[in-house]
């Protein structure tokens, strides 16, 4: 199996695709899971809303969402939770929908080709990639420039691990953490170098 490999800004900003960064954006409690037992995300919004780090949402110009992300978005029924406005909505899947669903683009391509869409639609802001399976594809391909992670102060025990199994090591630099109420906010460039080294050991 090949070593996960993270891309550097540099590396994107010559993908022809303007300069925002492809970011994975994750809400991750303290042990490490982005969602519950059965896929329970009720926690994060305890926690969380827009105005909690206003700066991300209007750096944000369109998402790239696996299909399990999206199936769960649909089931969910939570009062009390702002519209997120982070741009066109690009679901990636193998199995379409036989009918268009409003505000959403299903995408059927390979991961890269994904990627290169969602990023010409962001209109020069960032990609934000959701969903743990999707996002650890995007690592491994190297296509990831940045790391953004809310730690909201619960455990959970169980359910969706940030990183699905398998994935190795990614090396990460940090660049930005804040408080703002009991959220943490981390962020973190994907380093190439040592990510990219299959010498050094996971
Ligand atoms: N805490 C947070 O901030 C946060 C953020 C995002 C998601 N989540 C949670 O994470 C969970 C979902 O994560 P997940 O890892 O299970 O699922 P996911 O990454 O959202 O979606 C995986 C699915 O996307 C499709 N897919 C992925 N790669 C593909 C490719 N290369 N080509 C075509 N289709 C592809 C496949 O669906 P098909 O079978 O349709 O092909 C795959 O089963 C949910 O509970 C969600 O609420 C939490």
């Amino acid at each position: 199996m090949s070593p996960p490999a993270c891309s550097s800004p540099i590396d994107m900003s010559e993908a022809n695709a303007g300069p925002g960064k492809v970011v994975v954006n994750r809400a991750m409690s303290v042990d490490g899971f982005i969602a519950g037992p059965d896929h329970a995300m009720n926690w994060i919004f305890e926690y969380l809303d827009n105005n909690t780090f206003p700066d991300v949402m209007p750096a944000t110009g369109a998402m790239l969402v696996g299909r399990g992300t999206h199936d769960v978005g649909k089931r969910m029924v939570v009062e009390d939770v702002d519209d997120y406005e982070g741009g066109p909505v690009f679901v990636l899947t193998h199995r379409p929908p036989p009918e268009p669903e409003r505000g959403v683009t299903f995408l059927s391509c390979g991961l890269e080709e994904a990627v290169a869409t969602a990023r010409a639609a962001a209109g020069g802001k960032n990609l934000e990639i959701l969903g743990a399976d999707l996002a650890s594809q995007c690592f491994r391909a190297g296509l990831v420039d940045e790391v953004l992670v809310y730690v909201i102060p619960v455990l959970l025990g169980d359910g969706t691990r940030f990183s699905t199994s398998g994935l190795g090591r990614i090396d990460l630099e940090p660049f930005d953490n804040r408080q703002s109420g009991g959220v943490t906010l981390l962020r973190f460039h994907c380093r190439r170098d040592k990510s990219a080294d299959p010498s050094i050991a996971p």
